[in-house]
């Protein structure tokens, strides 16, 4: 698929290469069989939650608003108006409008259409969501960051295949091993909808690319390298044995907070 001369496909390293005016988000058609991946890095310049918390409706605002640390509610304003940005141009309706359920083990699902299913995953000032339609799907990014207990969480909590592929690893590409890991292993999960429902023994996934996944009784999942850029590790995951992934980044412009389509109102207390 191309968009403006650029690729959006994303290929086995993950890499998204076209990008998209938050401003002016335009989604080709969704088939069936494809996933599309966006993703947006908060810089000090770009838009604070200000610009987003209009867009939420009451119970993401209370949400937000029972965050003890500012930046964490911040965060959490900012990809939660992503979210509804994008799905908005899916679904065709203003981003305030979009609405969710949730199913038994919390994962959300639109409301106001049965066509498309997503995934929003946020860590750091790194916001990421994936649409398909008729299959399901998880996406997981991570901010790879120093964890004092890193290789004891292995043991504890990851498959025998994947603590010996870890620890074969040598010392100093564990970090990346280990986020490549939790991501790829979370977007499963997210996928699945169980969360952390499910012991995160009771699968395996590879450390290469095309990713490996051994998840017996699951069905034709497949999970995806994302190397989305900013230092982000990600993953996705599918109920499908060979998707077509496309991704887009998402940029703010100077215009952006003029032209973005929101309702101003209601405000979560931003500090
Ligand atoms: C959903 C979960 C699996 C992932 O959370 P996370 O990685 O911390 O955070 P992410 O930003 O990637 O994903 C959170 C989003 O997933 C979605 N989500 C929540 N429950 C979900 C579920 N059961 N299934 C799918 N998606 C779910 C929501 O959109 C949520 O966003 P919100 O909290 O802003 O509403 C969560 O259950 C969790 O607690 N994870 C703990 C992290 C951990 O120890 N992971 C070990 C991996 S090796």
């Amino acid at each position: 698929m191309e968009a403006g001369g650029v690729m959006t496909s994303i290929d086995a390293d993950g890499k998204i290469g076209c990008a998209m005016p938050v401003a002016a988000i335009v989604p080709p058609v969704c088939s069936d069989g494809e996933v599309h991946v966006w993703f947006a890095a908060f810089g000090p310049k770009d838009p604070g939650p200000k610009a987003f918390a209009g867009l939420l409706d009451p119970q993401e605002t209370a949400r937000a608003n029972r965050f003890m640390f500012p930046h964490h509610r911040e965060r959490f304003i900012r990809a939660h108006g992503i979210l509804r940005l994008v799905l908005a141009a899916y679904v065709g309706v203003p981003p305030a409008q979009i609405s969710f359920t949730a199913g038994s083990y919390g994962k959300p699902m639109l409301a106001n259409s049965d066509r498309f299913e997503f995934s929003l995953s946020h860590s750091g000032d790194g916001v990421a969501v994936a649409v398909s339609t008729g299959m399901r799907i998880g996406v997981d990014i991570e901010l790879p960051r120093d964890m004092n207990d890193r290789d004891e969480f292995v043991r504890r909590n990851f498959s025998a295949g994947e603590i010996a592929a870890y620890e074969a690893t040598g010392l100093p590409d564990r970090d990346r091993a280990f986020f490549q890991f939790w991501t790829r292993k979370e977007a499963f999960l997210k996928g699945l909808g169980l969360g952390l429902s499910r012991p995160l023994d009771s699968f395996t996934v590879g450390l290469g690319t095309p990713v490996a996944l051994d998840a017996p009784g699951d069905g034709d999942w497949s999970l995806h390298h994302l190397d989305p850029g900013d230092g982000f590790a990600g993953a996705v995951a599918c109920d499908h044995p060979a998707p077509a992934l496309h991704g887009w980044r998402l940029r703010f412009e100077a215009n952006t907070l003029t032209q973005m389509p929101h309702g101003r109102g209601r405000s979560p207390n931003l500090g």
